[in-house]
């Protein structure tokens, strides 16, 4: 089977070509540029594609894949909400992903940017660099016996559960579904009594219709003052114009986050003045209080040879005709 890999990175060439040791079935040929409906056409001859949370494959694109004879789809990430399934299921092609590979990794990463916010590591780094070694600006506050508040506790939510709870944190959250692995340390609330206790917010609940831009005015007004938000899930789970505002009422200690609305625009690859004036992620970067990542929150050793070894058996799978838990539909 032909695989053609989209937006290949040094690190994704170096995980792959270690896993297709153990699959001989599979021939993957790696493009640099990522999948969208100009790029589609490259497919042709490929039995598969493989894309990733940055891709854009909608309609348009899938009529091309289409076309050029593409059969599978493999994501190699969790997310899927950049696949028009509809779409995907008229064409026969099916969607595989990647559920869970690493969700320490990501829950770790929303841990590195709560503590990096409350003690403004960022300020504090550069403030040193430059022989500035005054405590000025950098106080912080205890997370320990403070309260947490996660939205979403399936995989990853339920590992940043469990190291808050290392943290010594009162840890609750909020889901449609209660995690039964967590029953001896969380407490499940309604989203207004979270939003309400929490001195951290952290979200992990995937980008849905019912999630969009949860985080809002409204529910920012609800929010304690002086708390940390963390996002490590999908930008637009966030109205980025009324976080804005909400970090000019001054609500937030502290604000990280790995992703942003803008992410798919790729705002920053020109970053003339004119666009970057329009930018609210641009806006966002200008308060001392807020630390953006660019998606990083999967990076890791661990995380990546999971990636591959789990897209590379999708494939398997669907050579092999059968059905698996990683099918999207
Ligand atoms: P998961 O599917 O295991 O858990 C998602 C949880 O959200 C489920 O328990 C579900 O019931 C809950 N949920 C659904 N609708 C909800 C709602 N309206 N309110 C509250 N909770 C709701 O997914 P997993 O693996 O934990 O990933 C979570 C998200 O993290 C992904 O959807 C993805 O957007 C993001 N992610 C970010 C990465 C990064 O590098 N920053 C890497 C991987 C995933």
């Amino acid at each position: 089977m032909k695989i053609l890999f989209y937006d290949a990175k040094t690190y994704d060439k170096t995980s792959f070509d270690e896993a297709l040791h153990n699959f001989p079935d599979l021939e993957v040929d790696y493009t640099k540029t990522d999948l969208d409906s100009r790029t589609a056409a490259l497919a042709h001859g490929f039995d598969a594609v493989c894309g990733f949370v940055s891709s854009d494959i909608g309609a348009q694109t899938l009529s091309i894949l289409h076309e050029k004879g593409v059969r599978l789809i493999l994501l190699r990430c969790a997310g899927f909400n950049n696949v028009d399934l509809d779409k995907a299921k008229e064409y026969g092609i099916r969607v595989m992903r990647v559920p869970g590979y690493s969700p320490e990794a990501v829950a770790e990463h929303a841990m590195a940017l709560a503590l990096a916010c409350n003690r403004r590591l960022y300020k504090a780094y550069n403030k040193v660099r430059e022989n500035d070694f005054s405590l000025n600006g950098l106080m912080g506050f205890n997370f320990y016996q403070k309260t947490a508040g996660i939205i979403g506790t399936g995989k990853i939510g339920a590992a940043m559960c469990r190291i808050c709870h290392g943290f010594g944190m009162n840890v609750i959250a909020y889901d449609v579904y209660e995690n039964p692995s967590l029953k001896d340390f969380v407490t499940y609330v309604s989203l207004d009594e979270l939003l309400a206790k929490s001195d951290l917010i952290s979200l992990h609940c995937p980008l849905m219709d019912s999630t969009y831009h949860l985080i809002n005015i409204e529910t920012i007004k609800k929010m304690k003052d002086g708390v940390i938000l963390v996002n490590t899930s999908r930008g637009a789970l966030v109205k980025t114009n009324d976080l804005v505002e909400g970090i000019r009422m001054h609500k937030f200690a502290g604000v990280g986050l790995d992703v942003y609305e803008e992410e798919t625009k790729n705002v920053f690859e020109d970053r003339s003045d004119e666009i970057l004036e329009h930018s609210t992620t641009a806006r966002l970067l200008s308060f001392p209080n807020v630390m953006i990542t660019s998606h990083q929150g999967f990076f890791t050793k661990e995380a990546l040879s999971a990636i591959a070894e789990t897209t590379l058996q999708n494939a398997e799978v669907y050579l092999s005709g059968k059905e698996s838990p990683n099918d999207v539909k």
